[in-house]
């Protein structure tokens, strides 16, 4: 992978941000965007800025033909058979309170979780807990947060309706065992729902093989535009599953008094939809075959072991997650003793202009069960470089000898 010629397509990185050039590493929140991204969505705007399947002029016949395109390939990145598996939506979010509200739930229905939920998967738990009176019940991690699949086979039963996992998570970066989980939880007869939002910027998800019902995961994660989340449902799993919303598009018929939906995808893509984000999305797809996932995960993985050899054993560093950095891909979540994760954020982002995440990661659960305030995290990307992974620990082993003893 040509790491120098991948910077290029990035404008973002050639610019000088508070005097100095980026060192993005704030990945798992949002990636940056390459050029053919930023084109597509330009194109879409100056070229045919209509609307798809509704008008029949020919500036609307060209964004539905682009649109279909998209969900093909779409279909094609994610490994499902049929295109109309896979729907536009607003993010992942959306996905996952589409499945977890909309499931035809009986009271006492049961549905699984990890211990570290983001809160998308979370909270639309919890809130269909409460409105379906079901029982939520929650795998814990191993020690090193790991997932732990015989604690996973403890939890199963014949009540349990629905599996929602995240699939790779947003604070340790480990992946879990999919294709094992899918087959656990098919043999008591639930449905797997994957939260792929962090791992479909670099792992191979293949859905057929892994025979999963449903998964979302969002582009602004991948390289396309913010605001479209792919949101993957086997055909003949979706029964009656409602959309979130409806109203225009997403019906085939109303009367004063009824209404009838249509099939998926259109059902789940309620009112005009966001044409130029899903058009970009087409082009983040194919930058990301173009350069191969594989190659993705192996440089995150180099640039995330090079940054934990670099701090393994410095006084005053943590780690949250596994030592190993081929379990946490591009993650690397941190704390250092002495300061809050928002100071560490903060004087990296001043001192270095290194950009990253810090706080709770929206896994309040999960912090407030390791008693720890939140974390730092860096997240690699395809453009970072091993000089930007060195900048970092270097600051982060500086941070920690001035914080020494406070
Ligand atoms: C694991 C995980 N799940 C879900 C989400 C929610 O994604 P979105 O905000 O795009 O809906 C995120 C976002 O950071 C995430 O990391």
């Amino acid at each position: 992978m040509d790491v120098g010629r991948i910077r290029r397509d990035f404008p973002v990185l050639g610019k000088e941000i508070g005097g100095k050039p980026p060192i993005y590493f704030d990945n798992a929140c949002q990636t940056l965007r390459p050029r053919q991204v930023i084109e597509a969505v330009s194109e879409y705007y100056e070229s045919f800025p209509a609307c798809a399947g509704r008008s029949v002029h020919k500036l609307a016949t060209e964004v539905s033909l682009r649109c279909d395109d998209v969900r093909a390939k779409a279909a094609s990145f994610f490994g499902a058979e049929d295109p109309s598996e896979m729907a536009f939506v607003k993010n992942t979010t959306e996905g996952l309170n589409t499945v977890i509200m909309g499931l035809p739930w009986k009271m006492g229905d049961e549905i699984v979780t990890t211990d570290y939920e983001h809160n998308s998967v979370h909270v639309p738990v919890l809130r269909a807990r409460d409105t379906y009176s079901l029982k939520h019940r929650v795998v814990r991690s191993s020690e090193d947060l790991t997932f732990d699949l015989s604690a996973f086979e403890e939890t199963m039963s014949k009540k349990v309706k629905l599996v929602a996992m995240c699939l790779t998570s947003n604070v340790t970066g480990c992946t879990l065992p999919a294709k094992e989980i899918v087959d656990i939880a098919h043999s008591y007869g639930a449905k797997v729902l994957l939260d792929a939002a962090q791992a479909a910027p670099s792992m191979k998800i293949d859905v057929s093989r892994l025979g999963v019902d449903f998964m979302a995961a969002s582009a602004h994660k991948m390289l396309g535009p913010s605001g479209v989340g792919l949101f993957y449902a086997l055909s003949g799993s979706v029964g009656d599953i409602p959309p979130i919303m409806c109203g225009g598009h997403g019906v085939v018929d109303t009367t004063y008094d009824s209404y009838n939906l249509l099939p998926p995808p259109e059902r789940f893509e309620t009112g005009l939809q966001n044409y130029s984000g899903i058009i970009g999305t087409g082009a983040a797809l194919e930058y990301l075959s173009s350069v191969g996932l594989d190659a993705v995960r192996a440089h995150e993985v180099a640039l995330n072991s090079r940054i934990t050899r670099a701090l393994r054993g410095v006084d005053g560093v943590s780690l949250i997650g596994p030592s190993d950095p081929n379990l946490r891909g591009g993650i690397f979540s941190f704390n250092v003793r002495g300061l809050s994760p928002h100071d560490v954020a903060m004087i990296l982002d001043n001192s270095k202009n290194i950009m990253m995440r810090s706080g709770m990661h929206c896994c309040h659960p999960l912090f407030h069960a390791l008693k720890l305030q939140g974390c730092a995290r860096a997240s690699a990307y395809l453009y970072n470089t091993p000089e930007e992974a060195d900048v970092f620990s270097e600051s982060v082993k500086g941070l920690a000898e001035g914080f020494r003893g406070r």
